[in-house]
C-alpha cells in the first residue's frame, strides 16, 4: 500500500533540472454511490470516497491472475487497494467450510449462510475501506452468488432483495472463458474438479468432468440473463492473460476519471 502525494490536480514542487520518474497519482473522482436495494442501515453513501471493482468469473476463468495484475498496477500508480471474496469473512467463512464438506444444508440456508458472509464483508470491510478512499477489488460479488441459486431454482426477485444490502460496483467485469476451455485450466491448476464448483448437488451426471461441463453451461447461462439486469462487462478471458488485463486497465482507467 503506498500513498503519494503528487497529483494531477495539484502541480509538483518545481525542481530544476530534476526529472523524476514517479508515477503520477490520478485522484479519482467521486461519483455518486448507491445500494442496490436497502442497503447497510445508516451508512451516508456520500461518505464513499473509494472505487468498487468487482471481478467475476467461474472456476478457473482467470480472476485471482486479473486481480493480482490490478493490485500491482494501481499500488504502482499511488492508490491503496482492498481485496476480497467470497467465504472470506471473520464472521462465518469457517463454518460455511465445514457446512461445505458434510453437504447437509438445504438449499436456503446454504444461500442464507453466504448472503451472511457477504454482509459482514460488506459492513466491515468494503465500506470502510472506500470511506477511507481505498480501490476495493472484489473476487467475485453477488452475482455469482446469485447465478449459483439461480441455476439452482431459487426465485429471482427473493435473491434480489436478499442481495438489496450489497452497495452497486463501480466496475463489474465478468471474464468469460468457455466450460471446455476452464476444465483445462482447473485441470492444470488444481489436478482435480471441486465439488461445488462441478454442481454436484445438482445431479447432472454422476461424472464429475460431464457435471463440471454441464453446470458451467448453466452458470454462463446464468451470468448472460443476469448481464441484461445488471449490464455489466462481458470480457473474452481466453486471450492471453497481458490483453485481458489491458482491456481491465482501460475499464478501470475510465472509472477513475469519472467516465
Ligand atoms: N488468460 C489466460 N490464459 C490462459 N491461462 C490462464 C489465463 N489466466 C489465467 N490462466 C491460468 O488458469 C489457471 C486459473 O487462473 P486463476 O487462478 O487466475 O483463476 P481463478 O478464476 O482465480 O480460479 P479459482 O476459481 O480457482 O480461484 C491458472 O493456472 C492460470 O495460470
Ligand atoms: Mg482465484
Amino acid at each position: 500500500m503506498r500513498a503519494r502525494t503528487r497529483t494531477r490536480t495539484q502541480a509538483a514542487p518545481r525542481r530544476s533540472a530534476v526529472v523524476t520518474h514517479e508515477p503520477i497519482v490520478v485522484v479519482p473522482s467521486t461519483t455518486p454511490k448507491r445500494f442496490f436495494g436497502r442497503g447497510i442501515p445508516g451508512e451516508e453513501v456520500a461518505k464513499l470516497n473509494g472505487k468498487l471493482i468487482v471481478v467475476e468469473g467461474a472456476d478457473g476463468s482467470g480472476r485471482s491472475t486479473q486481480i493480482s495484475r490490478l493490485v500491482e498496477w494501481l499500488e504502482g500508480t499511488g492508490h491503496a487497494t482492498l481485496q476480497v471474496g467470497l467465504k472470506r469473512s471473520t464472521l462465518v467463512s469457517e463454518e460455511l467450510e465445514q457446512a461445505q464438506h458434510g453437504n447437509i444444508l438445504s438449499r436456503t440456508t446454504l444461500s442464507l449462510f453466504y448472503a451472511t458472509d457477504f454482509a459482514d464483508q460488506m459492513e466491515n470491510a468494503i465500506l470502510p475501506a472506500l470511506r477511507a478512499g481505498f480501490m476495493v477489488l472484489a473476487d467475485r460479488y453477488i452475482y455469482t452468488l446469485m447465478a449459483r441459486d439461480l441455476v439452482r431454482g431459487m426465485d429471482e426477485p427473493w435473491l434480489k432483495n436478499l442481495y438489496g444490502i450489497a452497495l452497486v460496483p463501480d466496475a463489474v467485469i465478468y471474464l468469460d472463458v468457455s466450460p471446455e476451455q476452464l476444465v483445462q485450466r482447473v485441470f492444470a491448476k488444481n489436478q482435480a474438479l471441486d465439488y461445488w464448483e462441478s454442481g454436484m448437488d445438482l445431479g447432472l451426471s454422476r461424472d464429475m468432468f460431464d457435471s463440471f461441463l454441464k453446470y458451467q453451461a448453466l452458470m454462463r447461462d446464468a451470468f448472460r440473463r443476469l448481464q441484461k439486469t445488471y449490464g455489466f462487462a462481458i470480457v473474452d478471458g481466453e486471450r492471453p492473460a497481458g490483453e485481458v488485463s489491458d482491456e481491465l486497465k482501460e475499464k478501470i482507467e475510465a472509472v477513475l476519471a469519472g467516465r
